[in-house]
């Protein structure tokens, strides 16, 4: 039998195109090994959105060079958001002559014929073309569960946020056909998935890209995807079995009131939001390019409660944006406490090679970035701890995903609202939706019962 092994990087959008890669690989035959020095075939799927994404990836390349001196006809294949920058792919042929092929994030689907030819001939390959055409369609996967899945909607930034790398690693906002995402969920459906993620770097400007979004319209042709991406959350809404629906990541200059309003609507949509922040000061928020300021933030929290009271918001935090003032951090801190976010993730400024905010003379120093971050992740704690510890003898409804990583005698799974509950409980409840009595509540974790 040969074997493969993924290691992926970043969000969930390379998650989802690490199973894609998968579904390629077992359709000729590989089969998923857990030793990556042991495997015929690893492929590393990578991020470059921070300078740690860009090291570990080194770090990890790097330990494979004698497993692949010793192990002839083993393959080693990288590919990502890192592979889209002329920088890198200098260092690969520099340092890393060795690894035998290299593509990207526009010719994934290529897969299967680049590393056919890296057999045939044995020679490396690096095939990295330009963006452009239609997302491909219909290609296999592999998913990680078949209870929750995975569905990109789009790919591709036309934002480009003064600090972000991703508008040239995934290139420009391109979606998918509405009839194709659609038959996509039905089949998950069919198969027992109980829970979709729609994917995009900007959900919210989901059919755009493509001239103008019909209000809750339909399909016009084949080349013009004419629904909103309200108008597809309604769709999936109605397709039998699908009884949770999350979508990432979402933009706050484009969360239109169509969309707010289906937070109050729809059955299924999940009463969970993200929505990154980035900073709470106007002024920084100009800087990034952001396209709304404090206030504008504030009212689309207001609206989004408004529609759905109890709903929770989780948003990301950049600390040490270039010429970021004292001021400028309390005007976040004074945010997050305003806005009392469920959970957030934070960020050290990175200087990203090729954008504007790498380019300013006025970088925050080391020091005093990761002294903000402290202080930032202190005020998120406070505030998580209080929301947590409320949840402490309520009744909630999981989706269970299998055995706790930390305790296999205990079942884990997640809230409506995205928090993790662990419990005791049977294998058979793997997959399902199940009431669980919160039984002890602290900060970063909940443990029940069922009921
Ligand atoms: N499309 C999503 C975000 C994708 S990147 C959005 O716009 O919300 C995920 C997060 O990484 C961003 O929200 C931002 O907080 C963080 N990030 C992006 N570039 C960064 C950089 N150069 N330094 C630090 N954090 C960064
Ligand atoms: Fe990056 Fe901004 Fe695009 Fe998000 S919206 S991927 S932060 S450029
Ligand atoms: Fe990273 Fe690319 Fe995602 S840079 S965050 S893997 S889109």
């Amino acid at each position: 039998m040969r074997s493969y092994h993924i290691i992926t990087f970043g969000c969930q959008m390379n998650e989802r195109d690490s199973e894609t890669l998968a579904g390629m690989l077992e359709a000729m035959g590989y089969v998923r090994c857990e030793d990556p020095k042991a495997s015929d075939v690893v492929i590393l799927n990578t991020c470059s959105v921070r300078e740690n994404a860009d090291k570990r990836f080194y770090g990890v390349l790097g330990q494979l060079k004698h497993s692949h001196e010793d192990r002839p006809g083993m393959i080693v294949a990288v590919c990502g958001c890192m592979m889209q920058q002329q920088a890198v792919i200098d260092t690969l042929k520099e340092k890393y002559p060795w690894v035998d092929l290299v593509f990207g994030t526009q010719n994934l689907q290529d897969f299967p014929r680049l590393f056919a030819g890296v057999k045939a001939s044995g020679k490396n390959l690096i095939e990295l073309p330009e963006e452009g055409g239609a997302l491909p369609e219909g290609l296999p996967s592999k998913r990680e569960y078949g209870f929750k899945a995975f569905v990109n909607i789009m790919q591709g930034c036309n934002n480009f946020c003064s600090y972000c790398i991703v508008p040239y690693t995934r290139g420009r906002e391109r979606s998918r056909h509405p009839e194709d995402i659609i038959a996509e969920v039905k089949a998950l459906a069919a198969d027992g998935c109980k829970e979709v993620m729609l994917l995009g770097q900007n959900v919210n400007s989901y059919g755009r890209a493509k001239g103008e979004v019909a209000e809750k319209g339909y399909i016009a042709s084949r080349d013009e995807p004419h629904i909103s991406f309200a108008g597809l959350l309604r769709e999936i809404d109605a397709i039998e079995g699908i009884e949770r629906i999350r979508f990432m990541t979402s933009h706050p200059k484009d969360l239109s009131d169509d969309i707010i309003e289906c937070f109050g609507e729809l059955k299924h949509l999940c009463r969970q939001i993200h929505l990154p922040v980035q900073s709470g000061s106007s002024k920084v928020l100009k800087e990034m390019n952001r396209v709304y300021d404090r206030d504008q933030y504030l009212a689309l929290v207001r609206r989004l409660r408004q529609a759905c009271p109890d709903i929770a918001i989780s948003t990301d935090i950049i600390v040490g944006f270039p010429g970021e003032t004292e001021e400028d951090f309390e005007d976040t801190l004074s945010l997050v406490r305003e806005v009392e976010y469920d959970s957030a993730f934070t960020f050290i400024y990175s200087v990203r090679r090729g954008t504007p905010a790498a380019s300013r003379e006025d970088q925050v120093p080391e020091e005093l970035k990761h002294e903000r971050f402290d202080r930032l992740i202190d005020a998120i704690h406070e505030i998580q701890e209080r929301k947590s510890l409320a949840y402490q003898d309520q009744i909630v409804p999981v989706l269970v995903e299998g055995r706790s990583k930390t305790d296999q005698s205990m079942l884990t799974g997640r809230t409506e609202k995205n928090k993790v509950v662990d419990f005791p409980g049977d294998d058979s409840l793997i997959g399902t939706i199940t009431d669980v009595r919160i039984t002890k509540a602290q900060t970063f974790s909940l443990y029940g019962e069922t009921v």
